[in-house]
């Protein structure tokens, strides 16, 4: 059986250092196999990095056939020392200083892993794609390196391979961390932003799923309550505000408590901020769309928004070629009606239209989510000439 004996190998030469129990991972992306639609040249699979052979052969195939088909599912079996199995679920914990090892059905295969060891691997981790699996070993773990492990079966044809999201497996593996009940962070505190109905996570990561964990106001020193609806946690997590209000915000931390053991997570600065749901929808209107040579021309833009939400506009005009300076006056006023909104307007002045005003004019209208512009025309007419007595 090639999984044991992947294990005897490999177990000995980790072992040696260290006191470890290997957990191994099969995560068992289905086999390419099961997917008819995508498979019309099986052939050439020429991106599989196995060592020791060729590209995959005839002698290959046969084998993968006569495998039956694989049920769409994960499994994970946990290996203890002496080669024993268990099976484990979605999440696993392992402890610190041991090795994680996966294996991942599929050739070939792309791994997806926390962030901060893809940035700083130190060369603790070893992927080595086999035959019909990848595997990926992590040594000497720490709490830090807690977070989701993903394999991507990989569809290829030729040398172009592309990942198969649907068909993604992944676990949640906690390094459980005998000193660390939050996975460390180097910054002293993180600012977040709330937005307006944005849902926001507060990422407190414990390194152990069994860590009870709170959420807490620095001041007024208060716990804050986890209905599961306004804010919920998750052990994968942290807690999450599903619909931010004004105040929410303030300096938060988390609190985990394990055993004897109580700590702090990193302090979150939590910054509300009024966000629009949607771009702003300008209305551009000309106090006059013809006007005489001589008089005046207001232009005007407006936008009806979400209360305290900014609204910038910028003006693009006809005389702006020739550097004619215009004016603009800007202004916000509150919306009656049932829902809080507001009106902001600007307001473009040209004096003493000349000809060169003639032509569009064109509002644009920004806020955090984007910009849109509206436009009209106005049509300048000469000066009726003055009637001879
Ligand atoms: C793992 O830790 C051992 C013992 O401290 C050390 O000798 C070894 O070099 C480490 N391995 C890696 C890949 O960091």
């Amino acid at each position: 059986m090639p999984l044991v004996n992947l294990l005897g190998s490999k177990r000995r030469l980790v072992l040696s250092a260290l006191l470890i129990c290997a957990v191994i991972f099969e995560l068992d992306a289905q086999e390419q196999r099961t997917t008819p639609e995508r498979k019309p040249k099986p052939s050439k699979p020429k991106l599989g990095k196995s060592t020791n052979k060729g590209p995959r052969a005839v002698t290959a195939k046969p084998k993968i056939k006569a495998t039956p088909a694989a049920p769409a599912q994960t499994f994970l079996t946990q290996v203890l020392n002496k080669g024993k199995f268990k099976k484990v679920g979605e999440t696993i914990s392992v402890q610190t200083g041991d090795t994680l090892e996966l294996r991942c059905r599929g050739k070939p295969v792309q791994w997806s892993i926390p962030s901060y060891l893809e940035e700083d691997d130190d060369g603790r981790l070893r992927i080595v794609q086999h035959e019909r699996y990848s595997v990926l070993t992590l040594v000497n773990t720490t709490g830090a390196d807690t977070g989701e492990y993903t394999c991507y079966p990989m569809y290829c044809e030729d040398t172009d391979c592309r990942k198969e999201y649907d068909k993604a497996v992944k676990v949640f593996v906690f390094f459980r961390d005998p000193q660390e009940l939050f996975v460390p962070s180097s910054d002293y505190y993180e600012v977040i932003q709330l937005r307006t109905n944005w849902p926001t996570v507060l990422p407190c990561q414990v390194t152990s799923p069994e860590a009870k964990v709170t959420l807490h106001r620095e001041f007024p020193p208060v716990e804050v309550a986890v209905d599961g609806t306004e804010i919920s946690f998750n052990v994968k997590k942290g807690f999450t505000i599903h619909r931010p209000r004004p105040y929410h915000a303030g300096a938060l931390y988390c609190v985990a408590s394990l055993g004897n053991l109580r700590q702090s997570s990193t302090k979150y600065m939590l910054i509300y901020v009024n966000y629009p749901m949607a771009p702003p929808a300008p209305v551009i209107q000309a106090s006059s769309s013809s006007v005489t040579v001589g008089e005046n021309l207001r232009v005007s833009c407006s936008v009806v928004g979400e209360q305290d939400v900014v609204v910038e506009f910028t003006w693009d005009y006809p005389g702006q070629q020739i550097g004619r300076p215009l004016y603009t006056q800007e202004s916000i006023s509150p919306v009656g009606g049932g829902t809080v909104r507001q009106q902001s307007q600007s307001v473009l002045l040209v004096e003493e239209v000349r000809d060169v005003d003639q032509g569009t004019y064109t509002c644009t209208a920004q806020n955090l989510q984007g910009a849109t512009s509206a436009s009209t025309t106005v049509k300048v007419v000469p000066k009726a000439k003055p009637k001879k007595p």
